[in-house]
C-alpha cells in the first residue's frame, strides 16, 4: 500500500474537522473522495500533505511513518499536491512557476519540464506569460504542472474542475487519466462526483469528518444512497448504466 491513512482527527480549535478517516491508496490507483461542502475533504489531503497536524491516528507512506513529518519532507518523499484555489504565483512566469515545483529534485528538471509541457501544450505556448494573467482553467493545469515538476509517487488533487467551463473539465479530467497511464498515482478531491467516480478506480464517500462509503468507483456510481446525495439525479449516468459499454 503506497499511502495509508488510519483513524486521522484533525481539528480547527474545539471543532472537529475529520473525526477518524481512514483510507489507502494502493500504487498506480486513482481514488476519488467525494462529500458535500464542509465534509472535510480539503482538511483531509492537507493533513496528509502536513500542512494540518493530527490530534489522532497515523499516516503511513511509502512504508514510513510521516505523521510528524514536516510539510517540505514530505513533497521530498513523493507526496505532491496541486492546492484548492490553485496557489500559484501570479507575478511569476508559467515557467518560473514550474521550476519552483522541483526545488525538492536536484536532478533531471529539464525531462520533466518537458514532460509537463508535453502534458499541457497551452503552458509550452505561455513559458514567459505571468502566471496572473492566465485564465482558471490554464491556472489549473499550472498548479497540476507545478505539483507534477516534484515528480510525486502520489498527487494529491483539490477540485481540480472548480469554476471551468464544461470543455475544461472534460479536458483535466483527460489529463488526469493521462497522468495516472504515465505511472503516478492519484488522490483526486472532487465535487463533480459523477465524473471522478468513472474516473476513479476506488472511492471513499466523507460526511462530517468520517467516511460512510467506501467502494469501487462503478459500485458508487450505481448506488442509489451515493446517486441521491451526490450525483443530483444525473440522468445521463443512470442511462449509461443500463447500456453495454461502448468504449
Ligand atoms: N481554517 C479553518 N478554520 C476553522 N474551521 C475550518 C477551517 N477550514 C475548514 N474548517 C472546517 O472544517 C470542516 C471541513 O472543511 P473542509 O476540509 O474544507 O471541507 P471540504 O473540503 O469537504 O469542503 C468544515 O466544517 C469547515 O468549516
Ligand atoms: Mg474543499
Amino acid at each position: 500500500m503506497l499511502l495509508e491513512v488510519s483513524e486521522i482527527q484533525v481539528h480547527y480549535g474545539k471543532i472537529a474537522a475529520l473525526r477518524g478517516v481512514s483510507l489507502q491508496v494502493d500504487t498506480g490507483e486513482i481514488v476519488a473522495l467525494i462529500g458535500a461542502n464542509g465534509a472535510g475533504k480539503t482538511t483531509t489531503l492537507k493533513t496528509i500533505s502536513g500542512l494540518r497536524p493530527l490530534s489522532g491516528g497515523r499516516i503511513v507512506f511509502d512504508g514510513r511513518d510521516i505523521s510528524r513529518m514536516p510539510g517540505h519532507l514530505r513533497v521530498v518523499a513523493g507526496i505532491g499536491q496541486a492546492p484548492e484555489g490553485r496557489g500559484i504565483f501570479p507575478g511569476m512566469t508559467v515557467q518560473e512557476n514550474l521550476l519552483m515545483g522541483s526545488y525538492a529534485r536536484k536532478r533531471g528538471s529539464e525531462k520533466i519540464l518537458a514532460e509537463v509541457y508535453e502534458l499541457f501544450p497551452r503552458l509550452a505556448e505561455r513559458k514567459t506569460q505571468a502566471g496572473g494573467t492566465m485564465s482558471g482553467g490554464e491556472q489549473q493545469m499550472l498548479a497540476i504542472g507545478r505539483a507534477l515538476m516534484g515528480q510525486p509517487k502520489v498527487l494529491l488533487l483539490d477540485e481540480p474542475s472548480m469554476g471551468l467551463a464544461p470543455i475544461l473539465v472534460n479536458q483535466i479530467f483527460d489529463i488526469i487519466a493521462e497522468i495516472n497511464t504515465r505511472g503516478t498515482t492519484v488522490l483526486l478531491v472532487e465535487q463533480n462526483a459523477t465524473q471522478a467516480l468513472r474516473l476513479a478506480d476506488r472511492a471513499y464517500v466523507l460526511e462530517t469528518g468520517r467516511v460512510v462509503k467506501a467502494a469501487p468507483a462503478d459500485q458508487l456510481l450505481t448506488d442509489p444512497d451515493v446517486q441521491a446525495a451526490y450525483l443530483g439525479g444525473d440522468l445521463d449516468t443512470r442511462a449509461q448504466d443500463t447500456r453495454p459499454t461502448t468504449s
